[in-house]
């Protein structure tokens, strides 16, 4: 409510802020959660919670006249994207001049979009990009934590091995494998035992629907069926959504004091309100913690912060590219929206590549083998605050998605050659073979240990912390949300022994 002061207050819902607030509450700390997005509980007119991606719907994206899907064209065509009416969608593109950037809105924030992917880093990598943070103590402890809370499964290879849906995968994986290339199964959150009986017919389909970056009606196992679910059954967590938080500011107790606006289905807002807490827990994902934080500090709000808040951002090396295969080489008009399989070549000295075999779901036969790749890419990005718009802007330049596509060609090149095949040059929009200019991962612009202390209290102030994708540095060689979810358990088990005593 207006004027409301509670103990703990975490921004967002996605696996940050999840995190946070499940622990908290089982701490018995009254918690609030202020998620932007909408509350995915209530069916539409069509029966069902989230549109399929062939078909997307006002429910598609947020605040968008027309979709604006990663894959935009087919032969050059326009044929992927629809008009749709402005409304508080389920997926964000937030486009910066070089860079755009898929999220998730909605109570659960990325886990409601996201394919799902479910990896644990390299610990020489993990070590590399995180050297402040014990080792021993994550692949011990916080990883095995994070992939049991997450409900993490993995495809049974009987199943995977005769599905009609995995048929591009399979297609994906021999020709990479007969390049001399490793392939591994890539652990998920999507419950596999429900898309055994997606396939036999016996459950309603959702990823052999067609469903992903637009929601899942059932299966996935996101967030608010997980650790926000289990925050909730604490009593002591509760999630208001359509509550975004604009300006966070001190009071002379040292209380955070938060401007919210609860808005409708118009984006009008309904009531400004003024919440104060004890303790802040910002988990509005690499942008949005990072706006909140670079506006209260350029604002004078909360000028001790770090000058290091805006810095250390990167896209996780993310390339999108697709390879047409020959005709005797269908990749099938039936195909799971769920990746489950990757190919590891991140030992290659030269061209460290972690690549998914992604689906494309079109409902036609494509030929087309699509991946997203993981690469190595060192060039970071910085936010700064621009006054006029009241807005973070990126500063990242066409130029420093270079090397990660340099190291994905020589990955695709190998496999191109072997088999006599080339790429597909008309899916983004324009000719290029490869897409530098979107991605799936945005990691940093709050670094742990740069601008917060090794736990993610944020330096300058006391009782307010980073929990999310900010914290990481730009990259991590393999999809993040089991190292966010893990990072955030390991950084909540310190700062509730040391900070609530
Ligand atoms: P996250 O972005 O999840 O949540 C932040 C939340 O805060 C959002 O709900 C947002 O609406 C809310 N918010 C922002 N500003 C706010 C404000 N001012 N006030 C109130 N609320 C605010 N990763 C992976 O490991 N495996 C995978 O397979 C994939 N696949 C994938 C596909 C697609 C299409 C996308 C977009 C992303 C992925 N990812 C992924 C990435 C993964 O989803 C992402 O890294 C995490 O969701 C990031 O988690 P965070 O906790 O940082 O924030």
């Amino acid at each position: 409510a207006n004027g409301a002061h509670v103990p703990a207050v975490a921004i967002g819902s996605g696996y940050g802020a999840a995190v946070s607030a499940l622990r908290l509450g089982e701490a018995g700390v009254q918690t609030t959660v202020l998620e932007m997005g909408r509350l995915w509980n209530e069916p539409g007119e069509d029966g069902k919670v989230f549109c399929t991606m062939t078909a997307p719907d006002e429910r598609s994206m947020w605040f968008k006249r027309r979709t604006e899907a990663p894959l935009s064209t087919l032969l050059w065509l326009d044929v992927v994207n629809r008009d749709i009416d402005p409304y508080p969608g389920v997926l964000d593109r937030v486009n910066y001049d070089d860079m755009s950037v898929y999220v998730g809105r909605g109570v659960g924030g990325g886990s409601l979009v996201n394919g799902g992917m479910a990896v644990v880093p390299r610990r020489d990598y993990f070590e590399a990009v995180l050297p402040g943070v014990d080792a021993a103590a994550m692949y011990d402890r916080y990883f095995p934590l994070a992939l049991a809370e997450l409900q993490v499964n993995t495809i049974d290879p009987a199943f995977y091995e005769k599905t009609e849906y995995y048929r591009f995968s399979r297609v994906a994986a021999a020709q990479a494998e007969a390049a001399g290339l490793k392939t591994v199964f890539v652990p998920d959150v999507y419950d596999f035992e429900y898309m055994e009986r997606e396939a036999a017919g016996t459950a309603p389909k959702s990823a052999l629907g067609g469903e992903v970056i637009y929601g899942n009606n059932a299966g996935k196992m996101s967030l608010d069926k997980t650790y926000l679910a289990s925050a909730l059954a604490t009593g002591n967590v509760t999630i208001a959504a359509r509550h975004e938080v604009r300006s966070i500011a001190i009071d002379a107790n040292g209380d955070y004091v938060l401007t919210v606006d609860h808005r409708d289905d118009a984006n009008e807002v309904i009531e400004t309100k003024r919440i104060t807490c004890r303790h802040l827990f910002l988990g509005a994902g690499s942008l949005g913690t990072t706006e909140l934080l670079l506006r209260a500090r350029e604002t004078g709000a909360l000028p001790d912060l770090d000058e290091a808040v805006g810095s250390g951002w990167g896209p996780n090396g993310n390339v999108m590219t697709a390879r047409a295969n020959h005709l005797w080489s269908p990749t099938g008009l039936k195909q799971s929206t769920i990746p489950v399989m990757g190919i590891d070549d991140w030992d290659n000295p030269d061209a460290r590549v972690f690549a998914e075999l992604a689906p494309l779901p079109a409902g036609i036969e494509t030929w087309i083998s699509l991946y997203l790749a993981i690469t190595d890419n060192p060039e970071r990005g910085r936010f700064t605050y621009d006054a006029a718009t009241d807005k973070a802007v990126l500063d990242w330049r066409l130029e420093q998605a270079q090397p990660g596509v340099a190291a994905a060609k020589s990955m695709f090149d190998r496999i191109n050659k072997k088999h006599g095949t080339s790429y597909r040059y008309d899916l983004f929009g324009d000719d290029r073979a490869f897409a530098d200019d979107f991605c799936y991962h945005p990691l940093g612009g709050c670094v742990l240990g740069e601008a917060t202390d090794a736990y993610g209290r944020l330096n300058g102030y006391e009782r307010l912390y980073a929990t999310d994708s900010s914290l990481i540095p730009g990259s991590i060689g393999v999809n993040p949300l089991v190292t966010i979810t893990a990072l955030a358990e390991r950084n909540l088990e310190a700062i509730l022994a040391a900070d609530f005593a």
